[in-house]
């Protein structure tokens, strides 16, 4: 199968990546994540979606813990959902949120030929609206084994507050573009005040980075990604 791929920032070595593992890895796991890495690059909003080398890790750490209950904040087109659909145990379950339905129906026909769309519930509403209303349930407070954040930059900050407690101990916090394609990386004195999206991420990384109750690490995959445990 041709599969398309986003490269994330390292192009060198998403190339040696996807010969000795990526490929392999979607040949073997479920050709229904080739074929939707395939769809959602083709997107006209494909520059939401997370690269295949992510995915592919989100599916093995959903897998390490035997995941029973994950939080996924950014559908698009159903992506990340489906990694951890693929990876957790086999009662567990993906709750995916997103406020854009058309978007999310591009995924569903996937979930279904990958036989977990049963694992995953999709919530058309505001993530901080829902990681909200989840903080006031009993049941839902330190019961998710793994969040994906991956939604506007602006919403970072509300959304992660509300994980943090929805987190069990040890639960996985996995956050997307934290480099923001290199920009973060630059001297805080040349930041182009324009760009807000730059300026809510380097915000955001010196929050969490100085958040004592979680052990973090930031990777350079994809467009960053920090993979921070709570502890
Ligand atoms: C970067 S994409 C998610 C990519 C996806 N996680 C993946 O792995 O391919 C971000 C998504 O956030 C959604 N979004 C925008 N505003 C939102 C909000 N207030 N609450 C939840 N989702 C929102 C967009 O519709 C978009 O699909």
């Amino acid at each position: 199968m041709e599969t398309t791929m986003k490269a994330g920032l390292n192009v060198r070595r998403f190339k040696y990546v996807k010969k000795l593992v990526i490929d392999p890895r979607l040949e073997e796991v479920n050709s229904a994540l080739a074929e939707l890495i395939d769809v959602s690059t083709k997107h006209p909003k494909e520059k939401f979606a997370s690269s295949a080398d992510q995915l592919l890790l989100y599916q093995s750490l959903s897998y390490m813990l035997n995941a029973k209950k994950i939080l996924d904040c950014g559908t698009f087109t159903g992506l990340s959902a489906l990694s951890f659909a693929l990876g957790c145990a086999d009662d567990g379950h993906v709750y995916t949120i997103d406020v854009n339905k058309e978007f999310v129906d591009v995924g569903r026909e996937y979930w279904d030929k990958a036989g977990v769309a049963g694992k995953i519930t999709s919530i058309l509403k505001p993530a901080d609206e829902v990681v909200k209303e989840m903080a006031q349930k009993p049941e839902h407070l330190g019961s998710f084994d793994i969040a994906y954040l991956d939604v506007p930059k602006h919403l970072y900050e509300p959304v992660y507050e509300y994980i943090v407690p929805l987190l069990r101990p040890r639960g996985l916090l996995l956050v997307d573009n934290i480099f923001m394609s290199y920009g973060v990386l630059e001297d805080e004195a040349n930041y182009d005040p324009r760009d807000t999206a730059v300026l809510d991420m380097a915000k955001f990384n010196k929050r969490i980075s100085a958040d004592e109750r979680m052990m973090h690490n930031f990777i350079d995959i994809g467009d960053g990604l920090a993979i921070v445990v709570k502890k």
